[in-house]
């Protein structure tokens, strides 16, 4: 590990001195940089390349000053040059988009984005099928498409790809690089992005830096980290939280082959075969912003960047959220753009509400750093809501969160390919009259069905005796009580079930940002227990959530009168009115009101030049009363969308139905 990595190090300069710093290393470069950008990419592009530089000067140059002091300077010019030469490999086709970009900011934030997240092998097989699937998608409405890890990962157990082995490889079961461009190309003809996942906290310990750094190769010095005994690990362990406890407990993995033979413990934050990168070497951050501007130029529109809480460490704390590792992703960020201006980065911090906005830069000062990120708070307060039918620890999370910049925006979603953890803080629940850790762990028994009267087919995943901290697997049908219910072939409670999935993403497209539909929801899929069959699935419970698409069920999505054709126009018909809704543009924040009945959650935007809009989701399976006026706005608001048709009004009270939902809009 370098010298002082993550500790409190020498004095940091100060904003004017850093901003300083910046203009002197730019003014001694530019000159030189400007005939360069010449000779590479010609008169206009070169204006443009520079003109991108002036403004990400102090993006790049500051984080490097803070992080890696001296070097500044030179990793300043060094990135720049890499930089420019990934902007002159930019394709044609991608430039335009750059520019339309460059025009439009806003793009990511508009009422037609909305998101499709899955498994390219488990949604079609290989990505040269997918250009072929997406008439499914675009019914739907999807213009964002996330798939799930495609690079090539390691043989044998690979986290579901989150254990890459080579960047600039497709993973030869789903396709080639070809095979992806083609497909970034076949979405950008129907105006859809691309998302892929970016796992930048690790790489598998099979990747060429790894087996360099472990062969001693100069060039991968410094790479990761080993401690030669137990000392360090141990002081490290003592307050990081276990993300894996049952079968990877610690953060760190001993390695007969580490330290020139002598071995040593790796730090492997994740399992063990996920080595840890040492960001305090700044070879590796320029090493990943190589890569990242590879994949970029191959038609990637949007980064998911994975596990982005853990990349900075210091002793004595989680080792997660560290300041430095929000400016490495500023830093990141900045150079992609210089690069490629039309990408964008979708942080994946899932974390505690109090540490998440930082990371859509929202500082003491706003800082560019990821213009997305999931609404991790969100999706556990739905879930909780719909345990308790109780919208009060909603309420009070939500409007305690700070603003995001405007310039960005959420992630909404139900569901994902990760367990539920309960991000719920004790102050939240505190203040409405809950033990946080006795609500955890209700919610948990709750959703593993384990509560007397519990509809949900969920399990337990991580289960840590030590702490009784524990988070959810399963699909969103099953833990909404479909699988129940079909299992007990109870109508009654299928319905409630389809209600309450309905209910739920009826926020989630709604409440501002970009929806993402996680497939098989669509489809009301339940959970597989295919993978206990497949030993290096087995042990890990979350592929109960990640069913093979099952397009049997897919093609009853047009049969009203069965469960797929039911959930399949529900979730259609909230795209398409969500898609003419103005207000439900990214640019501004939903503030969640109190109508006077702690049943419903009542959330309400007023967008500068899409109007007002408010929505209404009730958690209780009983009809509930609402104060009309405060959310139709007099009587003057349009109801655009109601899950049973416009809501009655009786002296001045709506009559939201149970687990319904309505939207309203000034007209
Ligand atoms: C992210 C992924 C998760 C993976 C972890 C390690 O959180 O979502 O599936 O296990 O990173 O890469
Ligand atoms: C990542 C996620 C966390 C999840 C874990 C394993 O750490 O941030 O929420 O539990 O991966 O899936």
């Amino acid at each position: 590990m370098s010298a002082g990595a993550g500790q409190p190090g020498a004095e940091q300069p100060g904003a004017e001195q850093l901003r300083a710093g910046a203009r002197r290393a730019w003014a001694a470069l530019r000159p030189q940089l400007a005939d360069e950008a010449v000779a590479v990419l010609g008169e206009a592009e070169a204006d443009a390349f520079l003109a991108r530089a002036d403004l990400a000067l102090h993006d790049v140059h500051e984080p490097l000053a803070v992080l890696y002091g001296d070097a500044a300077d030179d990793l300043f010019a060094r990135g720049l040059r890499a930089a420019l030469a990934a902007a002159a490999e930019r394709p044609e086709p991608l430039r335009r988009i750059d520019r339309r970009r460059e025009i439009d900011p806003a793009w990511f934030q508009r009422a037609r984005v909305q998101g499709y997240v899955c498994y390219v092998d488990r949604f079609c097989g290989t990505l040269a099928e997918l250009p072929g699937r997406l008439g499914h998608l675009a019914e739907l409405g999807t213009t964002y498409l996330h798939l799930m890890p495609l690079l090539r990962p390691r043989e044998g157990e690979n986290d579901g790809g989150y254990a890459v082995a080579d960047y600039r490889a497709v993973d030869p079961r789903l396709g080639t690089m070809a095979d992806l461009e083609a497909v970034a190309a076949a979405l950008h003809e129907r105006e859809m992005a691309l998302c892929i996942d970016l796992v930048l906290n690790h790489t598998a310990r099979e990747h060429p830096w790894a087996q360099g750094w472990l062969a001693g190769d100069p060039a991968y010095a410094g790479f990761y980290t080993a401690f030669p005994d137990r000392e360090m690990p141990d002081a490290y362990d003592a307050t990081i939280p276990e993300v894996f406890p049952d079968r990877a407990p610690g953060s760190f993995s001993w390695v007969p082959e580490a330290l020139g033979g002598a071995g040593g413990w790796v730090w492997t934050t994740f399992w063990p075969y996920q080595w840890d990168l040492d960001y305090t070497n700044p070879e590796v951050t320029l090493a990943m912003a190589g890569e990242i501007a590879w994949l970029a130029n191959r038609g990637v529109d949007v980064f998911r960047m994975d596990a982005v809480p853990f990349m900075w460490k210091r002793l004595g704390t989680s080792c997660q959220n560290q300041p430095e590792g929000h400016t490495l992703l500023q830093l990141l960020h900045a150079l992609t753009r210089l690069a490629a201006p039309g990408v964008v980065f979708k942080a994946e911090a899932i974390v505690s509400p109090d540490d998440l906005v930082a990371y859509l830069g929202g500082h003491d000062r706003y800082r560019p750093e990821c213009e997305l990120a999931y609404h991790n708070s969100l999706m556990v307060l739905l879930w909780s809501s719909l345990a308790t039918q109780d919208v009060r620890l909603a309420r009070q999370a939500l409007r305690r969160m700070r603003p995001i910049p405007p310039t960005t925006t959420w992630c909404t979603y139900v569901r994902g390919h990760d367990d539920i953890g309960w991000a719920i803080t004790d102050e939240d629940a505190a203040a409405v009259g809950l033990d946080g850790f006795a609500h955890r762990r209700f919610l948990n028994d709750f959703y593993a069905g384990r509560f007397p009267g519990s509809f949900a087919r969920g399990a337990l995943f991580q289960e840590n005796p030590v702490t009784g901290d524990a988070r959810i697997s399963g699909s969103a049908a099953s833990l909404c009580g479909i699988e129940d219910a079909l299992d007990r072939d109870d109508p009654v409670a299928l319905d409630a079930g389809v209600r309450r999935l309905l209910l739920l993403y009826s926020v989630a497209y709604a409440f501002g940002g970009v929806p993402l539909l996680y497939m098989g929801d669509e489809l009301a899929l339940r959970n597989d227990s295919s993978y206990l069959a497949e030993p290096e699935r087995a042990p890990d419970n979350r592929w109960m959530h990640r069913p093979p698409m099952d397009w049997a069920a897919a093609a009853r999505r047009g049969d009203p009168t069965t469960l797929e054709g039911r959930v399949w126009a529900g979730i259609r018909r909230l795209g398409e009115v969500r898609r003419s809704l103005l207000a439900l543009r990214g640019g501004v924040e939903s503030t969640v009101v109190d109508v006077g009945n702690d049943a419903v959650l009542v959330w309400r935007r007023q967008h500068p030049r899409g109007g007002t809009f408010v929505g209404v989701a009730n958690f209780s399976p009983h009809p509930q009363r609402i104060d009309a006026d405060t959310v139709t706005g007099f009587g003057t608001f349009a109801q655009v969308h109601g899950s049973d048709g416009p809501l009655p009004v009786r002296d001045g009270l709506l009559l939201v139905p149970g687990l319904g939902s309505a939207w309203f809009a000034e007209p």
